[in-house]
């Protein structure tokens, strides 16, 4: 995400402290944070905590006479790229919803003229109650982003909806609010990383893949606003905030949920590097080493899930990828036919194997299109740009 001014709004809520570890995050990643906290939050978290965290001076009243036009509701939107609420205490949603200005917080989202989210914070009652629900309808509808509210343990000690989502996707999720929403409407099905075929219950064999370009593609989709499902083979990396995710681990698993799945998307995305072959004398007991002895595995063919999808009858519109270390494009083009996609994204295997950046070449019915070297999320971005422009207009 290329550096931004964020303006986050604190209200009161336990889960203030967690906007400090956010702050923390922003700044580490080279971007600005004004901080505007309603009263209640300062009874959480000091003003000073996020002064110190953000380096720059904390706002709390609407009278505050710092800056130069007495306007601090003006002056800090108009420097802001996005605006998020979090903690958002059902009081502010309900405030919000109904166009109140009697704090900085509500004035300065009254005032803005860039995006808002808010990342909702209350107990599971409070979060089901309809009065909230209803502006919590209304917030979407007036062009409010809503992020979260996750499920699991309250401060109150009840389990459900209304938690926080945690800073960590609060930060990943910031990176989409800004994007356009090409792919609004739109329900995208991906596969990313690895398969795992076992050879018994403790070993197996793999493909090197580390799902960061599948994973970036996901985020990519989801910021450009579709409903995203990802199907992942085993990695190291974090779930996308706001994707539903399935784990898989072996190609026939990794088929089997692709296949479940496919009926209710629009699109499917194939960047998973699926095992060509699983071990036909797999081994339901761990293989004892006998010296001397080596076993010998015996190989069949795995499915090839892109080309299943892309004959359904009714086939979303399939996007393939191909990793190739030589003759790229000739091998790529003829990839694209024989699975029959309309859309493939090659690189070359040795540059795109678990590096952060990537160097890609889409190729369609019109011929090829290089793009530069970027990183895997600006990559994504290209290609959820060029896939958007490719669908049909419903
Ligand atoms: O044939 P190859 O593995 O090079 O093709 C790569 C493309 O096909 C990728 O999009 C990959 O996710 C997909 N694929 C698949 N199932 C397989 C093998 C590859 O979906 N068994």
């Amino acid at each position: 995400m290329t550096a931004q001014h964020i303006l986050l709004g604190i209200t009161g809520g336990v889960a203030a402290y967690k906007s400090a570890e956010l702050v923390r995050l922003l700044v580490k990643a080279g971007h600005t944070v004004d901080v505007a906290m309603s009263e209640s939050a300062t009874r959480f978290v000091t003003p000073v905590t996020f002064q110190a965290l953000s380096g720059r001076p904390v706002y709390v009243d609407l009278w505050d006479a710092r800056p130069d036009n007495n306007m601090a509701h003006i002056e800090l939107t108009r420097r802001a790229d996005c605006f998020l609420i979090a903690p958002a205490t059902a009081d502010v949603l309900a405030r919000l919803a109904h166009g109140h200005c009697d704090d900085l917080i509500t004035t300065l989202a009254a005032a803005r003229t860039c995006p808002l989210a808010v990342a909702p914070a209350m107990n599971k009652q409070m979060w089901d109650n309809p009065p909230n629900q209803r502006n919590i309808a209304q917030l979407r509808a007036d062009g409010v982003t809503v992020f979260g509210p996750g499920h699991g343990e309250q401060a109150c000690g009840e389990v459900g909806d209304g938690r926080m989502l945690e800073p960590e996707q609060l930060f990943d999720l910031l990176a989409g609010l800004t994007q356009a929403k090409t792919l609004a409407g739109r329900r995208v099905l991906l596969t990313a990383g690895p398969t795992f075929e076992p050879i018994d219950p403790v070993r197996g064999i793999t493909n090197l893949s580390s799902g960061k370009m599948g994973y970036a593609l996901a985020r990519a989709c989801r910021d450009a606003g579709a409903e995203v499902t990802l199907i992942s083979g085993p990695t190291a990396l974090p779930r996308p905030a706001e994707v539903r995710f399935i784990a898989a681990g072996s190609a026939l698993s990794m088929h089997a949920a692709v296949m479940e799945a496919v009926p209710h998307h629009d699109v499917f995305i194939a960047v998973a590097a699926v095992a060509d072959y699983r071990v036909a004398n797999a081994s339901a007991e761990k293989l004892k080493k006998t010296p001397g002895q080596a076993p010998t595995l015996t190989l069949t063919e795995n499915p090839d899930i892109l080309a299943s999808v892309a004959a359904l009858p009714s086939a979303p519109f399939c996007v393939g990828f191909a990793a190739e270390s030589h003759n790229l494009l000739a091998h790529a083009q003829a990839k694209r036919e024989r699975k029959r996609v309309p859309l493939l994204v090659a690189n070359l295997a040795q540059h795109a194997m678990g590096a952060d950046d990537n160097e890609i070449v889409l190729l369609d019915d019109h011929g090829q299109h290089p793009l530069p070297r970027m990183d895997k999320t600006g990559a994504a971005r290209a290609i959820v740009a060029h896939l958007a422009g490719m669908l049909p207009i419903r």
